[in-house]
């Protein structure tokens, strides 16, 4: 039989320092509260799911977390404070614009043994660091970091939570690649797993979808945009479809593995919206991220004006 989520979330270790950040979380939540802002939790890139208790070896997936990354600098620019719950080697916002990844090769030594940016790069580093750090002086931006598919769904139900009394004012925008299978406790070896056995047979469970007690219980006043991935296109709007009548929340963005970085579909119970970004746009260097963003800020406030009425 299927784990329900209860089970799953007390079966399931809290990752480290749970009780820090979600102190962090409420902190920055009541910030924003009193500063009258709007708060969008951006969840980012993809859930391991480990193999083994002692983990050696565990499953991944492709996301990278550009979506999350691009997603949070706009809902920043549209005023936006952001929880950005991110897998820990995910990429960054505003860290995307930086020109190497490697840091010491932007670095140089002056002849009085000071480290300075190398003159090539520091109009650059100047730019993205003044947005940044208006943004950190602001706490405009919170953080937070997940690995495995529990910390992750544990870390979840911290930040929802945390958000139900902003009401209407919370989005959660759940743009991270979930796993939909793992391994329960109970049946994962403790030591890594070694290949003088044999040939490695994986029998995984079903992970409950948590996007149920999220909208119903977690956060019930919030605006919830999910995600859809699909790779193939017969199946992208009938599953979107599908997740907004079972779960009831207020936006699905349905996107192919192929072509997620140029196109989507916005879809409600009513509408189903293609954004997409045009050649000249590409050439330009726009990003869709910039378009899903502001079509789900319209989305927002119209919901919180019906909401008001
Ligand atoms: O990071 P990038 O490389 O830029 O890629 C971006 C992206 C393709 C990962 C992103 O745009 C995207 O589509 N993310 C959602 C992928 C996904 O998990 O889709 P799904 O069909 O498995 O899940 C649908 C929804 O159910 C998701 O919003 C997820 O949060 C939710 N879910 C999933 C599993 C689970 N156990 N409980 C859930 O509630």
């Amino acid at each position: 039989m299927a784990t329900t989520w209860k089970d799953f979330l007390d079966q399931t270790e809290k990752p480290d320092k749970f009780d820090e950040k979600s102190k962090e979380i409420i902190e920055f939540v009541n910030f924003q509260l009193r500063s009258k802002r709007h708060i969008v939790l951006v969840t980012s890139g993809g859930t391991t799911v480990p193999l083994e208790s002692k983990t050696v070896r565990f499953l991944d997936n492709f996301s990278v977390g550009s979506r999350g990354a691009l997603s949070t600098e706009y809902f920043l620019k549209r005023g936006y404070a952001v929880i950005f719950l991110t897998r820990n080697r995910g990429l960054r916002p505003f860290l995307r614009h930086v020109p190497k990844t490697n840091i010491l090769d932007l670095l140089t030594i002056t002849d009085s043994k000071d480290v300075k940016v190398k003159p090539e790069y520091e109009q650059k580093i100047l730019q993205v660091l003044q947005t940044y750090q208006e943004i950190k002086n602001e706490n405009l931006l919170l953080t937070v970091e997940f690995q495995t598919l529990s910390d992750y769904l544990q870390l979840l139900k911290a930040c929802s939570v945390a958000l139900q009394p902003a009401g209407n004012q919370a989005v959660l925008y759940l743009a991270a690649a979930v796993s939909d299978f793992y391994i329960p406790k109970d049946l994962m070896p403790e030591h890594k797993i070694q290949s003088s056995g044999g040939p490695l047979k994986l029998s995984l469970q079903l992970v409950p979808k948590m996007l149920e007690p999220l909208v119903k219980e977690w956060v019930p006043d919030a605006f919830v945009v999910s995600f859809k991935l699909e790779t193939d296109k017969d199946l992208l709007i009938s599953k979107a479809l599908q997740a907004i009548d079972k779960y009831q929340h207020q936006i699905v963005i349905a996107n192919l593995l192929e072509t997620r970085k140029k196109e989507i579909f916005v879809v409600t119970k009513e509408t189903q919206d293609h954004v997409s970004l045009s050649d000249a746009d590409i050439k330009n260097g726009k990003e869709i991220e910039e378009l899903i963003i502001d079509c789900l800020v319209e989305h927002h406030h119209q919901f919180c004006s019906v909401e008001n009425v």
